[in-house]
């Protein structure tokens, strides 16, 4: 992507469905033989490579105007290829309702992630306290439970979102009672346990970090929105403050952001929560440092962190990020310095020194946030930047393009 730097953002920008509710919303169809129907699905490459792995596993579907039909009668098999998994981590989310569903599971683990290690060890540990045998394999989790699983008492010794989600979808079909301790509660995961209890599972304690959950014979099919992506807001918001200018976010939901718009507000921006939306605008042109470090929801978003740190490389003072959920987050800042950034990494800290602007170059993209945090640094940066390997934004922002040109953006794709 090739981008003309300098312009200021004014405009509104529809927030699209939330990639990280529809991926496991969409799995969740593995655990009945009924239809389920889900409105408002973000038309992404994600969503694309997940419904291939779910029509290999035996699920149908169609998908228009972000209205996805799916219904697997029948499990066709239980293998989830490496092929399928190496495109997108969320494939994992197929482990647990393969295993409730049939009694096994074969799925390719996902391997290496340039944003850190994410180990699979919770999920698969999950199902083992559950009563099932589980090998690696060929790469392969193989796991049996020819009895079934059983429901248990499980604290997680870490939070995790997609290991949260992975224990709902085993609990709910287990034999007897499971407790979830110490769950994740972003929002994502409190509306995939809605989604699960429209289907008919007993889940209590949704959005807090305990859940409790009473297995049952059989789920059924059910009809589920999904809610805007509070990430792709959040970018957006950023967009409009760095670039001294005005976005309504539309559909954005402000409660799923707060403490984000807390900090934005800190650094100068003006937050607006209206009927349908959130106007973000930078009034004063000034933008104020703001030390920020990541942890799970409520507090400040990993997958805002790297989009953050371009709003820091430009105000008026030094601010810290810290990146404490994954450890090889800042493959973005290397990049950042080519384009005149001043920033010190101190293990798992960054520390910027603000400076009046950013610079034009080419960059190489690594992941799908840093991606998008070097479009944003193009955009505020003099004269033109060419983000390379670009391919990761489509599995994250739909219509990114055309929704950053509304608002007054130049840039264009030079390759698709
Ligand atoms: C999800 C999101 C991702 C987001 C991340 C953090 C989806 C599809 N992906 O990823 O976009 O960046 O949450 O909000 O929803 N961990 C283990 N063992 C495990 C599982 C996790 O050690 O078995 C560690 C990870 O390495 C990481 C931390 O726990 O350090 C949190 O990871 P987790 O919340 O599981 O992230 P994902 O669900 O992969």
């Amino acid at each position: 992507m090739k981008i003309e730097g300098g312009h200021t953002l004014n405009g509104t920008v529809t927030i699209s469905g939330a990639k990280n509710l529809a991926l496991p919303a969409m799995v969740a169809t593995l655990l009945t033989d009924q239809p389920i129907i889900l409105h408002n699905v973000p038309d992404l490459a994600d969503v694309h490579s997940l419904l291939a792995l779910l029509e290999h596993l035996g699920c149908s579907y169609s998908f228009e105007n972000r209205t996805l039909t799916m219904c697997t009668k029948n499990i066709v098999t239980t293998e989830a290829p490496y092929d399928f998994v190496r495109k997108m981590r969320a494939s994992i989310l197929c482990l647990s309702p393969l295993v409730a569903r049939c009694g096994s599971a074969e799925v390719s683990l996902p391997g290496g992630c340039a944003i850190g290690l994410r180990g699979v060890d919770l999920h698969i540990r999950t199902l083992v306290l559950m009563g099932a045998e589980v090998s690696i394999e060929d790469g392969l989790i193989k796991t049996n439970a020819p009895n079934g699983l059983t429901g248990c008492e499980i604290e997680f010794p870490k939070v995790t979102v997609t290991g949260t989600e992975n224990a709902l979808m085993a609990a709910v079909l287990a034999k007897g009672t499971t407790c979830l301790m110490n769950v994740a509660i972003e929002p994502e995961v409190t509306e995939f346990a809605k989604l699960l209890n429209l289907m008919g599972a007993k889940i209590t304690g949704i959005g807090t970090s305990t859940l409790e959950i009473e297995g049952v014979d059989k789920l059924h099919g059910a009809e589920f929105e999904i809610i805007p992506d509070r990430i792709e807001a959040g970018t957006y918001a950023i967009a409009a403050s760095a670039t001294h200018g005005s976005i309504f976010l539309k559909n954005c939901l402000y409660e799923h952001l707060q403490y984000f718009f807390t900090v934005l507000q800190q650094t100068g921006a003006n937050v607006t929560k209206q009927a349908d939306g959130v106007l973000v605008s930078n009034g004063n042109g000034i933008i104020q440092p703001y030390c920020i470090y990541t942890a799970p929801y409520p507090a400040f978003p990993t997958d805002l962190q790297a989009q953050y740190t371009v709003l820091m490389c430009l105000c008026n003072g030094t601010a810290s990020v810290t990146e404490n959920i994954f450890e090889n987050r800042f493959m973005h800042i290397q990049e950042l310095m080519r384009m005149g950034a001043r920033i010190y990494i101190d293990g798992k800290t960054a520390r910027i020194v603000g400076v009046p602007s950013l610079k034009g170059a080419p960059v190489m993209a690594t992941d799908l946030r840093a991606s998008v945090a070097l479009i944003l640094a193009g955009l505020v940066a003099e004269g033109t930047t060419t983000v390379h390997r670009l391919y990761h934004i489509d599995r994250g922002y739909e219509n990114i393009d055309d929704k950053l040109r509304a608002c007054g953006a130049v840039l264009e794709r030079t390759k698709q």
